[in-house]
């Protein structure tokens, strides 16, 4: 394993992707943990201190355990990590008046085993506001830019290296090529990550933790719960009991398509419940998005504990976590600005005081998919684009009715079909359709109209962080308009939404 600490840098879960992509197992911890538990993982092979947004000589700085100095593994700092490295070890670190920020033209000395095989001149990702002004002791520069005259320090005997680019970005063209000097010719790592194995250990795992009792399940449908649940399934059989509430907010023909792929596999344990009229009723007359997403939290909870109640000797809940989920959590980002607040079942563990459990905790989106196909889920729930917690309450712009909430289901179910017929559903991040709660003027054969309109939106995005508009053929686009309007009663405007994130989020609540 590498170990990645985490001094709160946006770019820290790129560092993990670019290592699980070598196949090369990985976890983010936060910077200043104690790395006492590392007492498990007999095959560290390596740290990285990833980059952060303070400054190594402030009060406030966030140091990492003393400990990693003597654990005898080779060490990378990154921009944050380097500074880190150098003022621990007898540097100087100073604030310079000049933020470097953007692509720069590094030097390279191509003796340093991180830069093997990397042309001497190359072009990497800065940024930064602290700079090195003295070397610590016994370290010597391997890299410079016109800026940055310590632009890589590497330790004369042992294997501490610092860099104060980021490789993990993809503008940094031979970011990745160092990464994998690091991993494999500098920390020895092997390429043995694989999922097969991963299901091997996990399935011993939970076998052994849950002995003879009983697990509980909220499926959603979605690609993570249905994953976690036939993993589940796989280890502990019908000890596995799965509730799906049906808030009537998912996607057209959700639950009979539940009912349908996971009602033969689970049998009698699952259990669906209807609980449309209940949200709804909840609903009525709220119009603010984060009122919206909090009511259904809360409601989703106590639709759950109440089903759950009524059930004998479950000791545990099973939590469809992804790493991605988590990596927010336990950073010590602290400063990062609200944006949503993203409902998934969050807040089940701590009100039902079952044990958690998390068999997808450490696993990214794209390795939860490879996960999914090995378990041979059917290709509708693993490759399905990602759809939010809150469901349609995020997409019926205003009050959420009944009637608003029909025409929405018909008109997004219209732009999957389409998307699907012109063979680009996985090719696109997300597409879908939004009602708003304006109406406008237009004509139907001789008449005036007034109704609603639909906005049909279709991003592409690598992690949902950033997101661009997808320019899809005018021809589909006319055939979604077309299709929606003659075939969905009570709309009569389609619109195209042509914003990025940002300034937009995908979804528009
Ligand atoms: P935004 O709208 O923040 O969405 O740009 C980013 C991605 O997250 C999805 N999304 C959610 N997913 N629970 C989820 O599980 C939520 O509450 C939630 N809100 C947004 C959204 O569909 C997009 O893929």
């Amino acid at each position: 394993m590498i170990l990645i600490l985490d001094f709160g840098s946006q770019y820290t879960q790129l560092i993990a992707r670019r290592i699980r992509e070598e196949k090369v197992y990985c976890e983010i911890h936060p910077g200043d943990k104690s790395v006492d538990f590392l007492g498990e993982f007999k095959n560290l092979k390596g740290i990285i201190l990833s980059g952060g947004y303070g400054s190594v000589y402030s009060k406030r700085a966030i140091w990492p355990d003393s400990k990693i100095w003597k654990l005898n593994v080779p060490i990378l700092g990154i921009c944050y990590g380097m500074q880190l490295i150098a003022q621990y070890l007898g540097g100087k670190v100073v604030s310079s008046k000049n933020r470097e920020f953007g692509i720069a033209s590094v030097n390279l000395s191509c003796d340093s085993l991180l830069f093997d095989g990397i042309n001497s001149k190359e072009i990497f990702w800065m940024s930064h506001e602290d700079r090195l002004l003295k070397m610590p002791k016994n370290f010597k520069v391997i890299a410079r830019s016109e800026n940055t005259p310590y632009a890589a320090i590497e330790h004369v005997s042992k294997k501490i290296y610092g860099v104060q680019f980021h490789p993990e970005v993809k503008h940094s063209v031979s970011g990745k090529l160092m990464l994998q000097n690091f991993i494999f010719k500098i920390c020895d790592s092997k390429r043995d990550w694989i999922i097969k194995t991963y299901i091997v250990d996990e399935i011993k795992k939970i076998k052994k933790q849950v002995g003879k009792s009983k697990v509980l399940c909220a499926l959603s449908g979605g690609v993570d719960s249905s994953v976690a649940a036939v993993m589940l399934y796989k280890a502990i059989g019908k000890q596995l009991i799965c509730i799906y509430v049906d808030h009537g907010l998912q996607k057209f023909g959700e639950t009979e398509r539940v009912r349908k792929v996971f009602g033969k596999l689970f049998g009698k344990n699952l259990i669906v419940i209807d609980a449309k009229k209940l949200f709804l009723s909840k609903l009525k007359g709220i119009t603010d998005p984060e009122q919206k997403r909090k009511i259904i939290g809360h409601m989703f909870i106590e639709v759950f504990d109440k089903e759950a109640k009524k059930l004998k000797g479950i000791d545990f809940l099973l939590q469809g976590t992804i790493y991605s989920d988590i990596i927010e959590s336990v950073s010590i980002r602290d400063t990062k600005s609200f944006i949503k607040s993203h409902h998934n079942v969050g807040g089940l563990p701590e009100k039902m005081k079952m044990k958690l459990i998390e068999p997808l905790k450490f696993l990214f989106k794209d390795e939860v998919r490879i996960l999914g196909i090995e378990l041979k889920i059917p290709n509708e729930i693993i490759n399905r684009q990602p759809f939010p917690g809150p469901g349609f309450a995020v997409r019926v712009i205003g009050e959420i009715t009944e009637e608003k909430l029909n025409i929405l289901k018909k008109a997004d179910n219209i732009v999957t079909e389409e998307v699907n017929k012109a063979g680009l559903y996985d090719k696109i991040w997300q597409a879908f359709a939004i009602i708003l709660s304006v109406k406008t003027v237009g004509v139907m054969g001789d008449s005036r109209t007034y109704e609603y309109v639909i906005v049909i939106r279709a991003v592409n995005s690598e992690d949902a962080m950033t997101a661009n508009w997808v320019k899809l053929p005018y021809e589909l686009l006319d055939k979604m308009s077309s299709r929606i309007v003659n075939e969905v009663k009570g709309v009569n405007r389609i619109v195209y939404d042509i914003s990025n994130k940002p300034p937009a989020t995908i979804e528009w609540e």
